[in-house]
């Protein structure tokens, strides 16, 4: 199938690589210039396992094209795949706007029917509006259907997420379409959902709200676990086995971040107002999770008085592991909170290092390894469980500190190394100190 996508983002470039794996044509386009140029040359703009491989093999076969010329890339194409961003406005709901030029660029540039497919997050009706710009700008001759197609990958395993998806949701205004962007899929053998297209737009947020409400459900669990004296881990697993509940989704930890949950909590609760629904279990959601983002710095301060000249080691900055994205990270917080309060902070990261740079506190310093973060400090944060923080010898870290203090913000760090550290105190979330 020729296939072309719109958007070299997280969701859009997977989505090219993988369909263009699956054995489809596809044409990826993006405004950004720089972006394509080096795209074009297999290399990838993001941190993402797997990607770079993939782009090199089907650059090299000749199945995987990019371009900013949205003449070349929609020429002759059956399928439109539009994978813009959606940011948030200042109102908490969804930005369209790249999303409506994309819909104009298509109108000015379509040379044959073809099936307009929106996978970027949008509120439910989206759809209908981006149909309207088409049918506006389109020449007479040409037709599109539409479909709402959203994704459903996580950052930091997009490749893997989008090759073995749990469901793909398909949601279409014909059998037509239906049928076609089935047949599109059909190799992955991936389960298929076919529903309306306003069913399938809020099937996405949905999902991400739901995730986002079991995370700060877990997390408010976790601070009464460790008001009463249980250990949350056990609690977790616990409620984990009753496959009513799930086992996913229910590490606590010091809040969801990244560029999906924060974002489409707060336009779901916004889609909701405007229909005249205060959607409070949302509202409370999002007031947990901003709670959750301080709660080291509520632990250190609780240790130690007073946070005034204090060192501390903060290891890791991006939302989560496997990636080098720093939105809605809690690092962010955490550290103008402890400069706030006068401490000075020594961060690092495996691979977050550049993007923290742009982003962070200018009052942040940077160490070159977890050894130079760690040393005299008066405690250490675990910000992002990356593995190689988990696999340190922490017996050697704690003795390169001032203090052996140690916040674990993701109970990464493995107890029974732990206890084997010299006079070590060691905070968790959720369960007993050591
Ligand atoms: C999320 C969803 O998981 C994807 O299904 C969705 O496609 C994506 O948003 C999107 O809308 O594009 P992502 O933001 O990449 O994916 O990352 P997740 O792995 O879901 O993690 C989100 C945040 O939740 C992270 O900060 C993570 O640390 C936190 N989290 C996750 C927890 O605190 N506890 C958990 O048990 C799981």
């Amino acid at each position: 199938m020729k296939i072309a996508v719109l958007g070299t983002g997280y969701v859009g470039l997977s989505t090219g690589v993988c369909l263009s794996d699956s054995g489809h044509e596809v044409v990826c386009m993006d405004v950004d210039e720089e972006k394509i140029e080096q795209l074009s040359k297999g290399i990838p703009p993001i941190y993402e396992p797997g990607l770079k491989e993939l782009l090199k093999r089907n650059i090299g076969n000749g199945r995987l094209k990019f371009t900013t010329s949205h003449k070349e890339g929609l020429h002759n194409k059956e399928v439109i795949i539009i994978a813009v961003g959606t940011p948030q406005s200042n109102n908490g709901s969804a930005d369209l706007s790249f999303l409506e030029q994309a819909a104009k660029d298509i109108a000015e540039n379509l040379n044959q029917n073809a099936i307009i497919t929106i996978k970027s997050t949008v509120p439910v009706g989206t759809n209908d509006v981006i149909k309207n710009i088409l049918k506006e700008n389109l020449p007479h001759d040409i037709s599109v259907d539409m479909a709402a197609n959203p994704e459903f990958l996580r950052q930091g395993s997009a490749i893997s997420d989008t090759l073995k998806a749990d469901r793909i949701v398909i949601g279409t205004e014909n059998k037509q379409a239906a049928s076609k962007l089935e047949k599109m899929y059909s190799i992955l053998h991936i389960p298929i959902l076919h529903t309306s297209i306003r069913s399938a737009e809020m099937i996405k947020y949905a999902s991400n709200a739901f995730l986002a409400m079991k995370i700060s459900f877990i997390n408010e669990i976790a601070n009464l676990c460790e008001a009463t004296g249980a250990n949350v881990e056990d609690v977790s697993i616990g409620m984990g086995l009753d496959k009513r509940i799930g086992e996913a989704f229910l590490k606590p930890g010091i809040g969801y971040g990244g560029s999906c949950f924060p974002k489409d909590v707060k336009a779901l609760y916004h889609t909701a107002s405007e229909h005249d629904m205060n959607f409070g279990l949302l509202e409370e959601t999002m007031t947990i999770n901003n709670q959750q983002r301080e709660l080291l710095v509520w632990k250190a301060l609780s240790r130690f008085g007073d946070l005034n000249g204090k060192k501390i080691a903060m290891l890791g900055l991006s939302f989560k592991p496997e990636t080098d994205d720093l939105r809605e990270a809690p690092s962010i917080v955490i550290s103008n909170e402890l400069i706030n309060q006068g401490a000075r902070v020594s961060a690092y990261d495996p691979v977050a290092m550049n993007n923290a740079k742009k982003v962070l506190n200018t009052q942040v310093e940077y160490a070159k390894s977890p050894e130079e973060a760690v040393l005299d400090a008066d405690a250490v944060f675990i910000v992002t469980e990356w593995k190689s923080f988990v696999e340190s010898n922490w017996k050697q870290l704690v003795k390169e500190m001032k203090s052996p203090i140690i916040f674990d913000g993701r109970n990464c760090l493995k107890e029974e190394e732990i206890i084997k550290c010299e006079q070590v105190e060691y905070y968790p979330i959720g369960k007993p100190k050591i």
